[in-house]
């Protein structure tokens, strides 16, 4: 069935593909990326289209006042700032851009693998400050490491075969890939208990849902190696924070890197200026390429929609 959409709002900063696209196949755009809540539900009613990235949050009130509402897309891979039950029970088609963002995703996460190994932020910070401190920053080569993936879709996949490189042993979990999918790609399935005795670093790429809320956790950090690195880059909230800091204080952890937060942008800091830490805003898919084609994944899907073409989303 085609849908018909006349007016768009994309109420998050969002590469202007989007727009040329929507308008060129005569959809009416407005861009606002300066809504504040109380407005969005004011406006809401006047589009049948919304596209967000992350800012937006998309709530249970926002869809109730979205009286012509047909479609919400993300331009990105989670639809965590959606209310995707709140939309489904009214109708409303949520579509979000899964692979658009995957590869700048996995290149940011190989590259906090590197800089843990060799503390390279911090040692900047140091010669920055008009230190030569060389003996402070003794690193350890990633070849030979083992490193465990949590999560062996899209971006697990691209971090493993990108860090087998190096050198690196891969090891992963994943519920619903087996062992011999994963195989093809370098990577020896275990279990989470398996995994665990064995990593030199961990990095998690698994959707933040209930069974993946804390899953490395102070239970975690008892079984792991003295000194293991955790990097997350999924969603805040997979990497328990406190028992992260507990584990870096007190020499259980070796190091972390996290680009996302259970609260962005976190009202403490107390994790992000542990001097083990390295951590990045939320940059995964901030790439101009991961943003290009989110942007046109998304209005493409939009048009399809209105073409009555097959409805994508993951
Ligand atoms: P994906 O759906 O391709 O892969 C996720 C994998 O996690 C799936 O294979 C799934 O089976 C697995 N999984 C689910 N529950 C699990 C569990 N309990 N234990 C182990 N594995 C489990 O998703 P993706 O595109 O690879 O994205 C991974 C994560 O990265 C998501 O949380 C996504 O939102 C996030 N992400 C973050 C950024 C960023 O900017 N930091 C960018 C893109 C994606
Ligand atoms: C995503 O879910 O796509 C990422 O978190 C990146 C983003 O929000 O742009």
């Amino acid at each position: 069935m085609a849908l018909t959409l006349k007016k768009v709002l994309i109420s998050d900063e969002v590469d202007p593909k989007c727009v040329q696209i929507l308008q060129a196949n005569g959809v009416d755009v407005v861009k606002d990326t300066k809504l504040t809540k109380e407005q969005l539900i004011q406006e809401i009613p006047k589009y049948d289209g919304l596209i967000v990235r992350s800012a937006t949050k998309v709530t249970a009130d926002v869809i109730a006042a979205a009286s012509n509402l047909k479609i919400i897309g993300r331009a990105g891979t989670g639809v965590d700032n959606i209310d995707c039950d709140a939309a489904t029970k009214k109708g409303i088609i949520v579509m979000n851009t899964p692979g658009g963002n995957t590869l700048s995703a996995a290149e940011l996460t190989c590259t906090m693998v590197c800089v843990l190994s060799r503390q390279v932020p911090q040692a900047n910070d140091s010669l920055r400050a008009g230190r030569w401190d060389r003996k402070k920053f003794m690193g350890s080569e990633i070849f030979g490491k083992t490193l465990a993936i949590v999560g062996l879709g899209r971006i697990g996949k691209e971090v493993a075969t990108r860090m087998q490189s190096f050198g690196m042993r891969t090891i992963g979990f994943d519920p619903i890939i087996p062992a011999d999918v994963v195989a093809e790609f370098g990577v020896e399935w275990m279990s989470l208990e398996e995994l665990w005795p064995l990593a030199d670093y961990i990095t998690v790429h698994t959707p933040l849902i209930p069974k993946t809320k804390n899953m490395i956790n102070a239970e975690v950090f008892s079984k792991c190696k003295k000194g293991v690195k955790i990097i997350n880059v999924a969603r805040g909230g997979i990497v328990d924070e406190e028992a992260l800091l507990e584990a870096l204080n007190a020499g259980i952890c070796g190091g972390a890197a996290l680009d996302v937060f259970i609260q962005e942008p976190p009202k403490d800091f107390t994790l992000v200026q542990h001097p083990l830490v390295v951590s990045t805003p939320h940059l995964g898919a901030n790439t101009t390429e991961a943003q290009s084609r989110v942007a046109e994944e998304i209005a493409q899907q939009f048009v399809d929609a209105m073409q009555g073409k097959s409805l994508f989303g993951a």
